[in-house]
C-alpha cells in the first residue's frame, strides 16, 4: 500500500532539514542564533476535512528561534518545501533551556575560580568529577528580581569513579547561576558546612552482580500481529487513530475513530500530554527552586529514549522513529522512539452460567509508548487502547530520585533520609493531559458538553425508605469558570463527555467518562511563585472552547513567566463551553514521599486516567471479541 504523508505526521528528517535551510537563506538564521523549538504546524479541523476530500494541505513547521544578541524570541511558519509562511516576534517570551545553552553553562561553572575553590574547600580537587545539571531558575533568585535575564542555576554532585552512581553524593550549598545570554556567572551561592554523603548508591548490574533470575518468557505471534501500519496511521482491532510527536510534548495521537459495527464513530481530534511540572516541597538552598516544567521549559520529547527489542517493549514490535532539530539546526534522527505493540491483558469478561456453560474472552491492548529521559528522571507515556472501547492513559515514572545532603540525622522536614547524609526532598509531578475530544463528531469537530456525576445518598424518606438507596446528581458544566473542578473520590465523581445531538437506543446522548485514577493535589500554596505559574495545577479538570492556539496550560513560554499564564489567563473569559466543540484538560499526578526503596533507582510509579464509553455503544463491544483459543466457551 502506498504511504501517504499525512498533515499531521510528524516532521521527517528530510523535511527539517529543508525548514533549516530556508531559515538560513531566508531568514538569515547564524550564528547568533538558536532554534528553540520545532513543532508540525498542524491544520485545523476544517482544513483537514478538506484533505480528506482530495484538497491538498502543504506541510508546515513552527520554529522558535531564540536570538542570542537580545534574547528576542520568533516564531516561523515554514513549509516543509521551504517556503516561509509567516514570522512573528513574542512579545515578553523567554525561551526554554536549551541542550547546547545547558553545556556551555556547565563550562562556563566549571572554569570559574570561585568554583573551583569552594570545591577544594570541600576536598574535590578535580572538577572533572563534579556533575552539574542546569535547571530553570523557577522565577526564584535571591538578591535580586528578576530583571529580564534568562538565568539558570546548577546544583551539582561528586562522582568518585566515572561510573558511579553521583547521585549519592550531593554537594550541599553550592550552585551557580549563568546567565545564559553570554554565560556569565551572574553569583555563586556557596555555604559550606554540610559533609558530602559517602555512601555509594550502585545500581549498574555490572556494580550490583545483580543475581535473581526467572527463566525466560517469550511473547510470540505466530501469525502476526493483528494491527496494520500505514505510515502513521494505525488500525487494530476495530481501533483507528494516528501515531504524531512533537518536539515539545513528546508522543502525541490524533483523530481517535472506533468502528462500530461498520460505522466510524470519531472519539477525539487530539490527545497529547501538554506539561508536566515537578514542583519541589523542600526549602532548602539546594531544593526551593527546583519546580521543572519538564515539558514547556525544557521541551520533553528532545530527550526521547530510542528502545530497544526485549527490554523496554517485550513481543512483536513494530517501531517508529522520529526526527528532531537541535538548537544549531542539525537534524538527528532517534531509532525506535515509539513503540508499538499488543498484549494480553488478563480477562475480558466472563461468565458461568447456571447450566455449566462457561464464557470467557481474553482481552487485549494495543499499547502506544514512548519513554523520556530528564536529568534525573525517566517517565514512560503510555496510551493503552481496549476491546471494551475504552482508552487509557498511563505515565510510568522511573529513574533516580533527586539528592541533597544534609547532616545525619538532621531535623529535616520535606525530605526522606536515604543513607546517611543523603536525603531525597517530597516533591509531586504533576502531568495536564489536553483532550480535544470530538465525541461522536465528525472531521469538522463535534457538540460536546461536560457533565459532572455526583453519586448521593437522599435523606430518609420516600426517595430514601431504608437509607441504602443512593441516585446521580448531574450538572452541565456550562462555562468556562464552572468547568474548573477537583476529583471528590467521596461522591464518586466522574466526568461524562456527551454528544447531544446524538442519542443511543434509549433516547439517551452518547458519551465517554473521564475516570481519574491514582491522582494528587498541588501542595505548593497558590500565592508561592510556583503556584502562580502553575496556575492549573489547582484544579483536576478544566473545560476551553475548542482553540488551536490554547495548547500548553502554562502557557506557550513557561520560562520564568511570572504566572498567570495559560489555562488560569483564557478561562478568565468565562466562554461558554457546552454544547460547542470543546477541549477537557485533566490535570493529574502523584505526591512522591521518597522511601528508601526508591534508591537507588525507583521502581516504576504510575499514574493516569481511563476515557470509558458511557452511553456511546449499544451494549458492551466486548461482546463481538471471539474466544481465542476456542475452547474459551
Ligand atoms: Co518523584
Amino acid at each position: 500500500m502506498e504511504t501517504q504523508v499525512h498533515p499531521l505526521d510528524p516532521l521527517s528528517k528530510a523535511e527539517l532539514e529543508v525548514v533549516v535551510a530556508a531559515l538560513k537563506s531566508e531568514l538569515g538564521f547564524g550564528r547568533q542564533h538558536l532554534i528553540a523549538m520545532v513543532q508540525v504546524e498542524e491544520p485545523s479541523k476544517s482544513e483537514l476535512a478538506k484533505f480528506k476530500l482530495g484538497e491538498s494541505i502543504k506541510r508546515a513547521a513552527r520554529v522558535t528561534v531564540l536570538d542570542k544578541s537580545n534574547c528576542e524570541v520568533k516564531e516561523c511558519v515554514i513549509s516543509v518545501d521551504g517556503v516561509v509562511v509567516s514570522t512573528k516576534v513574542i512579545e515578553g517570551a523567554k525561551a526554554p533551556i536549551l541542550s547546547i545553552e545547558s553545556a556551555l553553562a556547565i563550562a562556563a561553572v566549571k572554569a570559574d575560580p570561585r568554583i573551583i575553590s569552594a570545591l577544594e574547600k570541600r576536598g574535590i580537587d578535580d572538577v572533572a568529577s563534579v556533575q552539574m545539571e542546569t535547571w530553570s531558575i523557577g522565577a526564584q533568585i535571591p538578591h535580586h528580581l528578576d530583571d529580564g535575564r534568562r538565568l539558570i542555576w546548577t546544583p551539582m554532585w561528586w562522582q568518585p569513579e566515572p561510573q558511579a552512581n553521583f547521585y549519592a553524593h550531593p554537594i550541599a550549598g553550592l550552585h551557580a547561576i549563568v546567565d545564559l545570554a553570554d554565560f556569565s556567572v551572574v553569583e555563586i551561592e556557596d555555604n559550606p558546612g554540610i559533609a558530602i554523603p559517602q555512601t555509594p548508591g550502585p545500581y549498574r548490574e555490572s556494580q550490583t552482580g545483580a543475581s535473581v533470575a526467572l527463566k525466560p518468557l517469550t511473547i510470540h505471534q505466530p501469525e502476526g500481529v493483528s494491527f496494520a501500519l500505514n505510515g502513521h496511521h494505525v488500525s487494530w482491532e476495530r481501533w483507528n487513530f494516528r501515531v504524531g510527536f512533537c518536539q515539545r510534548e513528546g508522543l502525541v495521537l490524533h483523530e481517535v475513530w472506533f468502528d462500530d459495527d461498520g460505522a466510524l464513530r470519531k472519539i477525539a481530534h487530539r490527545l497529547s500530554i501538554a506539561e508536566l511540572v515537578i514542583p519541589y516541597g523542600d526549602q532548602s538552598q539546594g531544593s526551593y527552586r527546583k519546580n521543572a516544567f519538564d515539558t514547556g521549559e525544557f521541551g520533553l520529547g528532545n530527550y526521547t529514549n530510542s528502545l530497544t527489542l526485549g527490554c523496554d517493549c517485550l513481543g512483536e514490535i513494530v517501531y517508529l522513529d522520529v526526527a528532531v532539530a537541535n538548537p544549531l539546526g542539525e537534524v538527528r534522527e532517534i531509532s525506535n522512539a515509539i513503540c508499538m505493540h499488543e498484549e494480553d491483558f488478563g480477562i475480558l469478561w466472563k461468565h458461568t452460567d447456571v447450566d455449566g456453560n462457561v464464557e470467557v474472552r481474553r482481552g487485549r491492548r494495543f499499547v502506544v509508548s514512548s519513554i523520556v529521559t530528564i536529568n534525573n528522571y525517566e517517565y514512560g507515556y503510555f496510551w493503552y487502547f481496549y476491546q471494551d472501547g475504552s482508552i487509557e492513559f498511563e505515565a510510568k515514572l522511573t529513574g533516580i530520585v533527586l539528592t541533597l545532603a544534609d547532616h545525619v540525622g538532621a531535623d529535616h522536614h520535606s525530605a526522606t533520609e536515604l543513607e546517611p547524609g543523603l536525603w531525597a526532598p517530597y516533591h509531586q509531578h504533576i502531568f495536564c493531559a489536553r483532550l480535544d475530544l470530538d465525541v461522536d463528531g465528525d472531521d469538522e469537530g463535534s457538540t460536546n458538553t461536560v457533565i459532572e456525576v455526583d453519586s448521593f445518598a437522599h435523606e430518609i424518606g420516600p426517595r430514601n425508605l431504608y437509607g441504602g438507596a443512593y441516585d446521580t446528581k448531574e450538572t452541565a458544566l456550562r462555562t468556562e469558570l464552572q468547568a474548573q473542578r477537583v476529583i471528590d473520590p467521596m461522591v464518586g465523581r466522574f466526568w461524562k463527555v456527551i454528544n447531544p445531538n446524538k442519542r443511543n437506543h434509549m433516547g439517551k446522548a452518547v458519551g465517554y467518562k473521564l475516570v481519574p485514577g491514582h491522582t494528587t493535589y498541588p501542595l505548593s500554596l497558590p500565592e508561592s511563585v510556583i503556584g502562580q505559574r502553575a496556575g492549573f495545577m489547582f484544579k483536576h479538570l478544566w473545560v476551553t472552547p475548542h482553540q488551536s492556539s490554547e495548547k500548553f496550560p502554562a502557557g506557550d513560554y513557561p520560562y520564568q513567566h511570572a504566572g498567570g499564564a495559560g489555562l488560569p489567563e483564557w478561562t478568565k473569559a468565562d466562554r461558554q463551553v457546552h454544547d460547542t466543540d470543546l477541549v477537557l484538560w485533566y490535570v493529574f499526578g502523584t505526591n512522591h514521599i521518597p522511601r528508601t526503596e526508591d534508591w537507588p533507582v525507583m521502581p516504576v510509579e504510575r499514574t493516569g486516567f481511563h476515557l470509558k464509553p458511557s452511553g456511546f455503544f449499544r451494549r458492551s463491544p466486548g461482546i463481538d471479541v471471539a474466544s481465542s483459543p476456542k475452547s474459551c466457551h
